[in-house]
């Protein structure tokens, strides 16, 4: 009895997770999905490639705004409403982004749907981080991460299915698309439960309990209340903003924005949103062999991230961040070498840069794609926790957008003159509405990954000391740790 007991909760568990994690293929999607899009709206709105730019740059700002503001909205209101709120926003977002009759309302709404990607992108994770039972959270959490790369997966596959060349109405449907998650995710949350962890911060002990008990292993139900009275009845005043910027919440925020950090300045996104261009410069011809390349990225991305599903509460946050960095600063490296070296390596060089393009993704998706997001749910205190993954989160979009800025400059700025690599692009001239071949000087990526690289080394260092040890530790010892005043790398089960 006592197994089917546990088992049945387990079921629960995780169908409750998946729901909320369908956020994470919004995510995904919704920022997948513009590449695809933009040689279709361009063309169809006669833009110039500021407009495009603009475009493309709202869904950022939008999600930098979403998770500055709405943290702490989390903790007042509560996790689900914040979760509903965001879904709302990404179904409105995509019929008006899909319908948008001028291109400022696709600017518009693309920042609009960037506010509900800012606010899923810390609620979820953090939703899902304090209704789990404390020996599944770090898989339960990372479901969110494989949604975000299923999410991207099927942007790409949707932006493939509705790609006709004789349409210009074509990038319609693609934003159409994300109705259908926004929607399954708007109805599954009605049906949740709030979490038990913020019902109790309100004093609602009893449904706090009820919930608790379908959800945690039954012997620690009455403990997992314990400690969460014990840590409610440490404070004093109630809860504000500067309570996070208190000393003994110093540690957490370092944790928080230093793993976003690490996360986005290995260049990940550089090379996700890149690839296609990537692999038309290693030499692989034409705009659709890169498309392809993309999707294959897509598909090591999303298998890598199944498998840290199994590894992350088994062998723990830092193993896993230790030896995904190292895979990540040796694949970075690589690819450097095979760019410095691309006219020797002649066609090798193609075979190696794709190679390493996936050794790099693989290392990423066992490692700092879901610890990022796992990590900034588990470090803060109950109180204060909606405001400091939201912090986590704005600093995750914050250097997101650096990266995105700089890539160019930083290529151009490592390449010397003339010895760029030249592709030759179909490119839309807005001025005579046709397509044109055009040489095109890329620069040498080189020099970009290689310091990438760089940036890694430091995350190895910057890990050692910062990087906790949260696997199976309930989320109130992790409060109590930071009170006590501990370092972080001494926290364990
Ligand atoms: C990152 C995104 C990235 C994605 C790739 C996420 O954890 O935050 O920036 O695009 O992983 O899988």
């Amino acid at each position: 009895m006592a197994k089917e007991e546990k088992k049945y909760n387990k079921n629960l568990v995780v169908v409750i997770a998946a729901v909320a994690a369908t956020g994470g293929l919004l995510f995904g999607f919704d920022t997948g999905v513009i590449s695809g899009a933009i040689p279709f709206f361009q063309q169809d709105f006669q833009l110039s490639n500021s407009m495009v730019e603009n475009i493309t740059t709202a869904g950022l700002v939008g999600a930098v705004i979403g998770a500055m503001f709405t943290g702490r909205l989390s903790d007042i209101f509560g996790r689900k409403k914040t979760i509903l709120a965001a879904s709302i926003i990404f179904v409105l977002g995509a019929v008006w982004s899909g319908w948008a009759p001028t291109a400022n309302d696709l600017l518009y709404s693309r920042l609009f749907i960037g506010l509900a990607i800012g606010i899923s992108s810390f609620s979820v994770p953090l939703y899902i981080a304090e209704i789990s039972p404390t020996k599944m959270r770090g898989q339960l959490v990372s479901l969110f991460q494989l949604l975000i790369t299923i999410g991207i997966l099927v942007s790409y596959l949707s932006d493939l299915t509705f790609a006709k060349n004789n349409d210009l109405s074509s990038w319609r449907p693609m934003f159409y698309m994300g109705v259908i998650p926004g929607l399954i995710l708007l109805t599954g949350m009605l049906f949740l439960p709030e979490t038990p962890r913020w019902l109790m911060s309100k004093g609602r002990e009893d449904e706090s309990r009820q919930i608790l008990k379908r959800i945690e292993d039954p012997v620690l139900v009455e403990d997992s209340i314990r400690r969460m009275k014990e840590e409610i009845a440490k404070y004093k005043e109630r809860p504000g903003i500067s309570e996070i910027f208190k000393p003994w919440l110093r540690t957490a925020l370092i944790i928080a924005v230093g793993i976003m950090f690490f996360q986005q300045f290995v260049g990940i996104n550089t090379v996700i949103y890149y690839s296609p261009k990537i692999f038309m410069i290693v030499g692989f011809e034409g705009a659709r062999a890169g498309i392809w390349g993309a999707v294959s990225v897509g598909v090591v991305n999303v298998l890598f991230t199944v498998l840290s599903l199994f590894l992350i509460d088994k062998i723990g946050r830092r193993k896993l961040y230790f030896i995904g960095l190292s895979g990540i600063v040796f694949s970075l490296f690589a690819l450097g070498m095979v760019f410095a070296f691309h006219t020797t390596l002649g066609d090798l060089g193609k075979w190696m840069a794709i190679l390493f393009v996936w050794v790099y993704i693989a290392f990423f998706a066992i490692s700092l794609g879901p610890l990022g997001w796992l990590i900034i749910s588990e470090v803060f205190p109950q109180r204060v926790r909606g405001l400091g993954s939201s912090i986590g989160s704005l600093a995750n979009w914050f250097f997101n957008g650096l990266v995105a800025f700089t890539f160019f400059k930083i290529i151009k700025l490592f390449t010397a003159s003339g010895k760029g690599i030249i592709t030759h692009e179909q490119i839309y001239d807005a001025a005579t509405n046709s397509f044109t071949v055009q040489a095109i000087d890329n620069g040498n990526p080189a020099g970009a990954f290689w310091f990438y690289a760089v940036i890694g080394v430091l995350g190895l260092i910057w890990g050692y000391f910062y990087l906790p040890e949260t696997k199976g530790v309930p989320l109130e010892k992790i409060e109590e740790h930071w009170r006590q005043g501990r370092k972080s790398r001494d926290l364990k089960e």
